[in-house]
């Protein structure tokens, strides 16, 4: 395969996938006991990587913004909180079963997929037709017809093969617990299936105590599960997960102009990572739902094709309105400026950070394969934005004598008080750089005999495996210089 040449995508992803694990990213939850489906665990490489987007998104939301703070609120809450938000009523997935296979789906993801497949064979108009009918259907509630649809559109389970289908029922996705140590009814929790509800319920908390003036937003990284039935596609769906929410809170009638402005600042910071321009896109909600007035998914081209990361919504004063109504306290605002109370309105953005990890990963993901046909090398390497990479440089002595550990020694001790930095005297320096590449590390320091004499020191590039001279001393500005988030701020300003 020529440099730079497309891997063929099915391949590709078992490829990202296997690569997370072996080097340290992401690790099958409790492996040992074979797993438990959907949720993950992130290693010494992942966690770093994941600590790096949480960082960049808070800091872009709370530093970067003057007129944005955070919070940080509790995973269980009033189950009154669902009640107002609808989730208990609405939160829902309608599923079917094959009772050959005893497995489980998405009514609609079956139907979406076979959409795909005519899209797929050239029939735009058949996959259009059939998702249209869908929506109607899911919209009027009538599941019967929906089990018709799967039916007639002759859609058979693909581990037993027949079309001996249950009927179509909803499924809630809340996960529920006790609180306490008496099992009733009463005691029945959840465990939150967005952050956003947190931030509703301390609008006023933290407009009162940090002096807020609209418009403001309230930023919240934080854990949410959610009891998905298709959970596939390794950390793309998963059952417990992180989000990144911000509720906007502006005046009514504001809203839209707003929404604009949100949706376009998240797009742009999507690219300031360093995701091409065309791997990511748009997606407008053709159906939106009851409480928004316009919504958009920022989609990446995935292995397995487009998917949302990001959703931006213009969700109206629903939930304040409905907790306002639940909770029967008053939660409004007094605008100074137009002299009256109000239910403010809220465009708000949602990013899943373990979904922002997978695109990151999938795009820095990178086979290049050179030379001759019957002497071809493939090298392998990720190549992370250096602000996220989870390790920023490897302190690397060429021999293990002549002083060179202990002057690399030396550098690693200055650069570990502010950098995540790796230490490594073992094996050839051609193996130490490919292990560095395949973890994403940036910069490789090698430490020479010439180190010792002028103080200064190689440092290789990642991507394009360029080396350069430069004094030992400079080292710190320099990393503090490539490894910022300055250089995605810049490109945001
Ligand atoms: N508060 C709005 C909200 O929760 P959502 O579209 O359901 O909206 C927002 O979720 C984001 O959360 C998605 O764009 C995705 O990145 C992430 N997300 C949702 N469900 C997920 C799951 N099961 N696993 C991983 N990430 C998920």
């Amino acid at each position: 395969m020529a440099k730079n040449e497309k891997i063929p995508e099915n391949t590709l992803f078992k490829d990202i996938v296997s690569h997370a694990k072996e080097y340290g990213f992401v690790f099958q939850s409790s492996e040992i006991y074979d797993g438990l489906q959907a949720v993950y665990d992130y290693g010494p490489f992942g966690s770093e990587l994941k600590k790096n987007i949480k960082e960049l998104w808070w800091n872009t939301m709370t530093r970067f913004n003057d007129d944005i703070v955070g919070l940080d609120s509790a995973i269980f809450m009033h189950p009154d909180t669902w009640k107002a938000s609808g989730h208990i009523d609405s939160f829902n997935d309608p599923m079917i079963d094959n009772k050959d296979s005893k497995k489980r789906y998405r009514a609609d993801v079956l139907l979406e997929e076979k959409a795909a497949l005519y899209e797929k064979a050239g029939d735009l108009e058949k996959s259009a037709a059939l998702l249209k009918k869908m929506g109607q259907l899911l919209e009027a509630e009538d599941l019967n017809a929906v089990r018709e649809l799967i039916v007639a559109e002759e859609i058979v389970c693909p581990v037993s093969g027949t079309a001996n289908w249950t009927e179509v029922r909803q499924f809630n996705l809340m996960f529920s617990t006790q609180i306490g140590s008496l099992a009733e009814d009463s005691n029945k929790v959840y465990l939150r299936p967005e952050t956003a509800q947190g931030i509703f319920v301390n609008f006023l908390n933290v407009q009162k105590s940090a002096r807020m003036k609209i418009p403001f937003g309230i930023a919240q990284i934080g854990k949410a599960f959610r009891n998905e039935i298709v959970a596939r596609q390794f950390i793309f769906r998963m059952r417990e997960f992180e989000q990144m929410e911000m509720q906007f809170f502006v005046r009514p009638g504001e809203e839209l102009e707003w929404y604009a402005k949100w949706r376009d600042m998240r797009m742009q910071w999507h690219k300031a990572l360093g995701i091409p321009e065309n791997k990511l896109r748009f997606h407008d909600h053709d159906k939106l739902a009851h409480y928004a007035n316009a919504a958009v998914d920022v989609e990446f081209e995935f292995p397995f094709g487009f998917k949302e990361v990001e959703g931006i919504h213009s969700r109206t004063d629903f939930d304040l309105r409905s907790h306002q109504e639940v909770s029967k306290k008053k939660i409004q605002y007094f605008d100074p400026e137009v002299n009256k109370n109000y239910i403010p309105y809220v465009v708000e953005t949602s990013v899943g950070c373990d979904r922002l990890f997978l695109m990151l990963l999938c795009n820095a993901y990178t086979e290049e394969t050179s030379g001759e046909e019957e002497n071809q090398k493939t090298r392998i390497y990720l190549k992370f934005h250096p602000a996220l990479a989870p390790v920023k440089a490897a302190i690397l002595p060429l021999t293990k004598k002549d002083g060179l550990p202990e002057k690399g020694q030396e550098i690693y001790k200055k650069l570990k008080r502010n950098f995540n930095v790796i230490y490594e005297e073992a094996a050839s320096i051609g193996k130490r750089y490919t292990r560095q590449d395949l973890i994403g590390t940036p910069y490789c320091i090698a430490i020479d005999h010439q180190t010792l004499e002028d103080n200064t020191v190689t440092i290789r590039h990642r991507d394009s495996t360029s080396q350069e001279r430069i004094n030992a001393d400079a080292l710190e500005e320099f990393l503090h210089k490539e490894c910022s988030f300055n250089q995605i701020f810049d490109q945001l300003d």
